[in-house]
């Protein structure tokens, strides 16, 4: 496994619509194990192959809501597909692809997903809360959009100062 470097907001590669998976290749593992590398070292909630630079239908999320004791773990979606969405949460998020700015945004308050595994065989997932945020902002890469189209409005300096009292606030 390897770090892969995380572009940043202005490099047209997050700007793209990725192309859909077909081989489940050791190519493609390998990019997810370097993605769930740097995912974690990057201490972020998820990430999209266009932000390591790979114009392909992959992301992860860290699911975080696990029952005590539990260690919370990744979620490999390949081809993803939002098919359910239910209720409304609205709260602060960001981005690892842009650093240090957070805005105030709307999403379903849980989302189920339809992906691949890495080996191709499908599954549905629900998240809740951080989760079905993060769900949504990393699909939304996969099409070239980023959070900040979807913000209300960005946290003041203030307000970042203040703890991100709005709301989580997690990178993905
Ligand atoms: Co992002």
């Amino acid at each position: 496994m390897a770090l892969r470097n995380i572009l940043e907001k202005g490099d047209p590669t997050l700007e793209k619509n990725c192309r859909p998976i077909t081989d489940f290749n050791a190519r493609i593992h390998e990019l997810l194990d370097d993605m769930a590398e740097t995912l974690t070292a990057s201490g972020g909630v998820g990430l999209a192959a266009p932000q390591v630079g790979v114009l392909r239908r992959a992301v992860l999320v860290l699911e975080t809501n696990v029952d005590e004791g539990q260690e919370e773990y990744i979620i490999e979606m390949l081809n993803p597909e939002i098919i359910a969405t239910e209720g409304e949460q609205t709260g602060a998020e960001g981005c690892l692809s842009v650093p240090g700015v957070y805005g105030i945004v709307t999403r379903p308050e849980t989302v189920t997903v339809r992906a691949q595994d890495r080996f191709g065989e499908s599954f549905t997932v629900t998240g809740h809360g951080l989760t079905a945020r993060a769900f949504c902002h990393e699909i939304d890469h996969l099409s070239g959009h980023l959070f900040l189209e979807k913000a209300e409005r960005i946290l003041t300096p203030e307000e970042l100062a203040g703890g991100e009292e709005d709301g989580d606030g997690e990178d993905a």
